[in-house]
């Protein structure tokens, strides 16, 4: 793993699989090393420095193993973590690496995806909390409402494995968009804010009007690091080109390859790390 210099990718534990799954799709050349950190997950229920002091042993962990670019694909910790990390830590660790999230790139497109002028986030408690993505849009859509509802029982829904099974995904899941559709009729426009959400898309696309518009972040990050490497040459040609997949876990690595390969579609081992 040593000589290699792979796109690190971060998430509190599976969720980040789905922004790992487009960036593939988009990037396959580069050589990419998943970390999840399934032992302490969920992040979206602690509190700010928690949030920001396991983010940084993550990315710490990921620069060790040779990354020269890190995305912490995880919606809280990018909301909690990531303006710290980037302003205050990276110059004194390493100022040629570099730290990218996943909200910046998403609140950069998703007023397009609206006609009713009408977003409505689904997140974690601490990425609604943060204000982030209300904040960022602001900026970029000024004109935009943004209408946020926290679902906090998604994350361990997924964690768990417990959203293959209908009977107890469903409830929890309709309630969420239930209490989101309260909020405002002319939500045209809602986006899976937490990476881990979208293991749950088909159940949640099922329960909503054919109008709306159900946006999922990977495949926007994967087309704003393809802009960012081509804006970027330095950091491209620094990046190792094996097209080769490494899964971590600070959890139980059988438990995260059996959920890891249910998602993926292919059978994926995982190896087990401490922070
Ligand atoms: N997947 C993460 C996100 O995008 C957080 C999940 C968690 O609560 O750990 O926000």
């Amino acid at each position: 793993m040593h000589n290699r210099q792979p796109i690190g990718v971060f998430d509190s534990g599976l969720g980040g699989l789905t922004v790992l799954k487009e960036l593939v799709r988009e990037l396959p050349q580069y050589d990419y090393l998943y970390l999840g950190d399934s032992a302490r997950a969920p992040y979206g229920t602690k509190d700010f420095d928690t949030v920001y002091r396991y983010t940084l042993e993550a990315v710490r962990w990921l620069f060790d193993q040779g990354c020269p670019l890190v995305i912490v694909a995880c919606n809280t910790a990018s909301a909690k973590a990531l303006r710290n990390i980037q302003q205050r830590d990276l110059p004194g660790i390493d100022p040629t690496r570099r730290v990218l999230g996943v909200i910046r790139p998403t609140t950069e497109v998703i007023g397009d995806h609206t006609d009713s002028g009408h977003v409505g986030i689904l997140g974690t408690q601490g990425t609604v909390d943060s204000g982030s993505y209300a904040i960022e849009i602001a900026k970029f859509f000024p004109e935009v409402h943004v209408h946020q509802q926290a679902c906090p029982a998604w994350v361990p829904l997924v964690e768990s494995g417990d959203y293959l099974d209908p009977i107890k995904s469903e409830p929890l899941i309709r309630q969420c968009l239930e209490q989101l559709a309260a909020q405002s009729p002319l939500i045209d426009t809602i986006l899976l804010a937490c990476t881990h959400y979208p293991l749950l898309y088909p159940q949640i696309r099922a329960m909503l009007p054919t109008h709306i518009d159900l946006v999922t972040q990977g495949s926007i990050v994967a087309d704003s690091l393809a802009a960012y490497l081509t804006r970027h040459p330095q950091m491209a040609e620094r990046l190792s080109r094996s097209g080769e997949l490494s899964f971590t876990t600070t959890g139980d690595p059988a438990v995260f390859g059996r959920a890891a390969s249910q998602f993926w579609g292919a059978s994926l081992k995982a190896q087990q790390v401490y922070l």
